[in-house]
């Protein structure tokens, strides 16, 4: 297994590139299962979640081509679907493939996925798909593993939903279903994120028919066929995010180029209290400049427009080097503090009590071997290594390629001290 080897105490300095959404590219390539007609999708992340999305869909007969070198445009063709299933195989590695239930039920009226277990930060359900696949007609039952969906008479109706919780691949889900179906959806409740508006953006370009998003109630007017097109997917906020972290904590001067600033809000205004310098220097390029000094500031993660917890691991190593006592609450997930006992491993004084952590700092974090237990808490762990005396070994970085593009290269690019170290017996 690939470790990442980390010389720490460098400030980071120049300018990165920003990949496509990885959660915008992956809803994107399973809408493709909507029509029989070719979908080209630009600006995908060459990270291994949506090659596992490519493997699906090919697994259900979709023709899947990537027509760029490097690999960020896919051509995805589905004229025909002979096999309505996710297997567990592929959705043990990446539980976004439930993203292609709503698809296959809106096309063909029928679908087998695999039901997602749990992960590191939380049993995750999906109780909230199934619900509102019911309420739009569906026979849904889950038996040795799988979720089997059937749609009386092969198509959905529309219904009037009401999230219990604001799920946001559960509002992609029902989007996708709903733009098949026959009638009218509406759905409340339901997630805001930048990556569902994207995905509106890619329906409606296919013939959908979708009103109110940004908004919380959606209005889907079912139609009876919807046709191929082009869609780019908009940059990853979560990679920007993370890099602006990395300028504030490392003292440096990064520009942080093929960004979306607007998708930033919270992060940056959260950053800047806590006296990270960050500016736009245009619509597509923020700037993070070395702060004073970095003091704390209390945190709670919250749906989109809130602070996202994709981001909340990163604050976290922020924190351990801001003055003062910094409070984290996690409202999303139950169990999403994994890297803080890895973070104290490497000299940081942060206790944790169910959902809220307290960070007191600044503590200089000296480097030792850590593990990465998800995607997010890699990055939090690679930010507190770029800052820790001496050298940080962060062991199961698999977790990291699943989500980030060529991140050792991107951060080597500004000056960063890190290798990736493949399957070494360090
Ligand atoms: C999406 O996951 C993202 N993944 C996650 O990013 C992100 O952390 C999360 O949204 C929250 O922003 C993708 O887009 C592929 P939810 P999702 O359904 O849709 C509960 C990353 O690092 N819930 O919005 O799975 C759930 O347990 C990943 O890129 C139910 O109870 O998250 C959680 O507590 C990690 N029943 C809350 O709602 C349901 O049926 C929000 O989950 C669905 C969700």
């Amino acid at each position: 297994m690939d470790k990442f080897l980390i010389k720490g105490g460098k400030a980071l300095h120049g300018t990165v590139a920003i990949s496509g959404a990885k959660n915008s590219a992956l809803p994107a390539m399973a809408a493709a299962l909507l029509t029989s007609e070719k979908v080209m999708v630009r600006n995908v992340p060459r990270v291994r979640d949506l090659v596992t999305m490519s493997k699906l869909l090919a697994f259900m007969d979709a023709k899947v081509s990537v027509t760029s070198i490097p690999a960020s445009d896919y051509a995805i063709e589905a004229p025909s679907l002979n096999h309505a299933e996710a297997p567990y195989e592929l959705v043990k590695t990446m539980r976004a493939s439930i993203l292609t239930l709503g698809p296959l039920m809106a096309r063909l009226g029928v679908a087998r996925v695999s039901l997602p277990g749990g992960c590191a930060i939380g049993a995750r359900p999906v109780d909230l798909h199934l619900k509102a696949l019911e309420q739009m007609g569906a026979m849904v039952t889950t038996s040795h593993g799988y979720i089997e969906a059937r749609a009386p008479k092969g198509r959905l109706k529309g219904a009037h939903i009401v999230f219990e919780k604001i799920t946001v691949t559960g509002t992609e889900n029902i989007l996708m279903a709903a733009a098949l179906a026959d009638g009218e959806t509406v759905l409340e409740n339901a997630a805001r994120e930048p990556e569902v508006t994207d995905l509106i953006a890619m329906l409606r370009k296919m013939g959908a028919q979708i009103c109110g998003d940004g908004s919380s109630t959606l209005r889907i007017r079912g139609v009876s066929e919807l046709h191929g097109t082009e869609h780019t997917i908009i940059p990853d906020r979560i990679e920007a995010g993370t890099f602006l972290v990395a300028g504030a904590i490392t003292g440096g001067e990064l520009t942080i180029r093929n960004c979306a600033p607007e998708h930033l809000g919270a992060v940056i205004t959260k950053l800047q209290q806590a006296g990270a310098r960050i500016d736009a220097l245009d619509a597509t390029t923020l700037r993070v400049r070395p702060a004073d000094k970095l003091s704390a500031a209390d945190v709670t993660t919250e749906e989109y427009p809130g602070f996202a917890t994709d981001m909340q691991a990163q604050y976290m190593a922020l924190a351990t080097q801001a003055e003062g006592t910094s409070g984290i609450t996690e409202t999303i997930f139950e169990n999403r503090f994994m890297h803080a006992s890895e973070m104290v491993r490497m000299g940081a004084h942060i206790s944790v009590d169910g959902r809220k952590a307290v960070v007191r700092g600044p503590t200089q974090l000296s480097g030792t071997t850590v593990q990465a237990s998800d995607l997010r808490a890699s990055a939090g762990l690679v930010l507190a290594g770029l800052v820790a005396s001496g050298e940080t070994l962060i062991d199961r970085v698999y977790h990291i390629d699943r989500g980030y593009e060529g991140i050792v290269e991107k951060l080597r690019g500004v000056g960063a001290d890190i290798t990736r170290v493949h399957g070494t017996g360090l």
